[in-house]
Formats: C-alpha cells, structure tokens, sequence
C-alpha cells in the first residue's frame, strides 16, 4: 500500500462534529486538509475560511485530489458516500453508526476489501483516555453497568437512542467482554420522537455468564456517561465525560486463611469506611492522560492509511456493533408489541 509522507485528506460534512474533524486534521502533521465538503455551501465556506482550506459541496469533486477522506454526514447518508469513496480507491472513516442496514455494513467491508481500502469506524470512546488507562487492568468480566444520558440533541434524529448513543457502548461491551451474546432483554420508548426511540435499558447475557445492564437516554436533563466495570478480583468506575477513572482491588488481607470479614469485630474501629475502603479495599484514581479522543482516533486511521496496518475499530467492529443494535431493538419491539394494545402504540 502507498505510504504518501502527509495523508491528504478531506472532510464531508462540517456540521456539529465534522467541524471538529476539520480543526483537528488542520492540526495533524501527517495528514494536508485540502478540502471540506458540505451540501450546504454556507457551513463548507465558513468551515474553509476557518481552517484554510477549499470549500466544496459535492463529494465526487474529490476524485483523484486526496487519499483519504473522513465521513461525517447523517447516518442515512454514510452508505452511499463511502461505497463511492473505496470505489474511487480512497480510505475512508466513517462515523458512527457505520450504516443504516446490517445490509449496508457488509456491502462496505466487501467494498474496503475489494479496493485494498482502510475502513475505520468513529467509536470515538475507545480513544478515550479514560478507556485506554484501564483498559489492561481488566480481567475475567462479572458485569457491567452503563449509563450514557443527555438532553434531546435535535440531532441524528434520522436514528434512534439506541443506533445513535447506545452504540458507543455497545461497541465497548463487545470489546471488553469477547463473547457472543446469548439472551437480550430489551426495554425502548419514544419520548419526544414520533418514530424512535429516545429511551432504552438493555440486560445482555454472554455466553461466557457476562451480564451486562446499558440505559441511554436523550431526554435526560443531565449528560452522564459512565461504565462500570466488575471483574473477578476487582471494580472499575469510569466516566468518560469526565476523563475519570477509579480502580478498587481487593487488599492482600482478604486472602489471609485466618481472616473472615463476618467475625471482624467492629467495635474497636473508628472509622468504617476507612477500615473497608484502605485496609480491605484499595482505591486508586488512575491518572488519564489529556489527550482528546478526536485527536487520538484520528491519528489512528493517518497512521492506518499510512502503514496499512488494521485499525482497532475496523469495519468488522462497526458491524458488530450495528448487529448488536438491530437486535437489541428487535427484542424492545417484541417487548412492545406485547404489552402496549395496538390503537395506544406509537413506536
Ligand atoms: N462519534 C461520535 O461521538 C459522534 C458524535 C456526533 C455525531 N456523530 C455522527 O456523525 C455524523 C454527523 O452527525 P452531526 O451531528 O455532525 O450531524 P450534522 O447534521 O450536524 O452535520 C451533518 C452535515 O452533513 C451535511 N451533509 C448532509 N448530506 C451531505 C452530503 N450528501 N454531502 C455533503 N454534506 C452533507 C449537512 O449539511 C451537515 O452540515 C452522524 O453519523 C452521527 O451519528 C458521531
């Protein structure tokens, strides 16, 4: 695979998020911004103006100008523009939710394949340093607990909470716990939407016994987006929001033969949250790096389109996850149609 020495690379579509792509590829020193591209001419010139670059309003004006391009257009939208991008022989990320369809994502790893493309899909999550600095601390997984919650967007509403919020962590979950799934519980409903919808919980079983239990929601009046992680001999607390993280480990002491937590006599301890969380649990915040994770992941695919080495959230990892999703809302569908009568439902 060609190894240009700067990746030259476009964005398509500046809106909420793909203007950020435009600052921070502007910042990269691998990769040349040489064009941004929106529909609508008044975000793509202002965008350019902003980062010194060429406004363009139709993708296919790139043909034949750069290696690479970012793909940050409604999701409806993601099919069409990066099944015209490997054909055009150029590597391409695409944001999150890679697709529509399940249809949709396997035409796009056929097509990356087929044309020698990197495809990288934006799970922006797994660039978060909150992540990356616990990530080698977890072991054999017991259950998780996610919640990612916000206020209505009056974005990506072209999808629900589940394809557009919920996925992040389902993309970690399916990272972190390496197994199939094997029962899905799923609970969704329509708020303020007509047609999607804006809160879910989800109880996903593995086959290796993982459990996990993942609320979102879009019409929450705080932003909270938070895992937490139970493994065998340990708990991790994360918040991504934040770029937080805690450790609690069990301290040698619980693994003395002679000692038993039920015969501690407590009478002579002052302080009991010290006496749990020091000298039977250790708890470390773990210090995070301040890296952005637009920055990170997009250092990622400039370093992919450059040495062809695969992504770590390839097209494989977007499907995943997309199939995830389908079945997740499947199963709330069944759920739904179930206990709502006909005339009442609205979803
Ligand atoms: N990774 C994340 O955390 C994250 C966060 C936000 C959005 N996203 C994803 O990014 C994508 C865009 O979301 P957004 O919130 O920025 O949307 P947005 O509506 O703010 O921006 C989309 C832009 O694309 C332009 N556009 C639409 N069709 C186009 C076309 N055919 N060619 C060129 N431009 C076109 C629109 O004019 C608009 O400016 C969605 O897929 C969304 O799921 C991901």
């Amino acid at each position: 695979m060609a190894q240009p020495e700067r990746v030259k690379i476009a964005v398509i579509g500046v809106g909420h998020l793909g203007k950020n792509h435009a600052r921070v590829l502007k910042e990269l020193p691998a990769a040349e911004l040489v064009a941004v591209v929106d529909s609508d001419p008044k975000k793509a010139g202002e965008i350019a103006e902003r980062f010194h670059t060429e406004a363009l309003t139709d993708y296919k004006q790139l043909k034949g100008r750069v290696d690479a391009v970012t793909i940050v257009v409604p999701t409806r939208h993601h099919y069409e523009v990066a099944s015209w991008a490997f054909e055009n022989g150029l590597h391409a990320l695409v944001e999150k939710p890679m697709a529509y369809t399940i249809d949709e994502c396997h035409k796009l790893n056929e097509l990356a394949k087929k044309h020698k493309r990197i495809l990288q899909v934006g799970h922006i999550e797994r660039f978060n340093p909150a992540l990356s600095s616990i990530r080698n601390a977890i072991n054999t997984v017991a259950f998780i607990e996610a919640d990612r919650l916000s206020p209505y967007p009056f974005r990506s509403t072209d999808v629900g909470v589940v394809m557009d919020v919920m996925i992040h962590d389902l993309d970690i979950i399916l990272s972190i716990v390496g197994s199939e799934v094997e029962d899905i519980q799923a609970v969704c409903t329509p708020v303020l939407s007509k047609r999607h919808e804006d809160i879910a919980s989800v109880r996903l079983t593995f086959k290796n016994g993982s459990v996990a239990n993942i609320t979102a929601s879009r019409i929450s009046d705080k932003s909270v987006r938070k895992m937490r992680i139970f493994c065998a001999d340990r708990y991790l607390n994360l918040d991504f929001a934040g770029k937080q993280a805690w450790i609690y480990s069990k301290t040698p002491k619980l693994d003395q033969e002679d000692f038993h937590v039920e015969n501690v006599d407590i009478s002579g301890i002052d302080d009991l949250m010290q006496f749990v969380f020091n000298d039977l649990i250790r708890v470390e915040q773990v210090v995070i790096g301040e890296e952005e994770p637009l920055k990170e992941e997009l250092k990622h695919f400039i370093h992919a389109v450059k040495t062809g080495e695969r992504p770590k959230v390839g097209g494989e990892e977007g499907l995943a996850a997309i199939q995830l999703a389908h079945d997740i809302l499947a199963a709330a569908r069944e759920h739904y149609n179930k206990h709502v009568p006909e005339e009442h439902r609205r979803w």
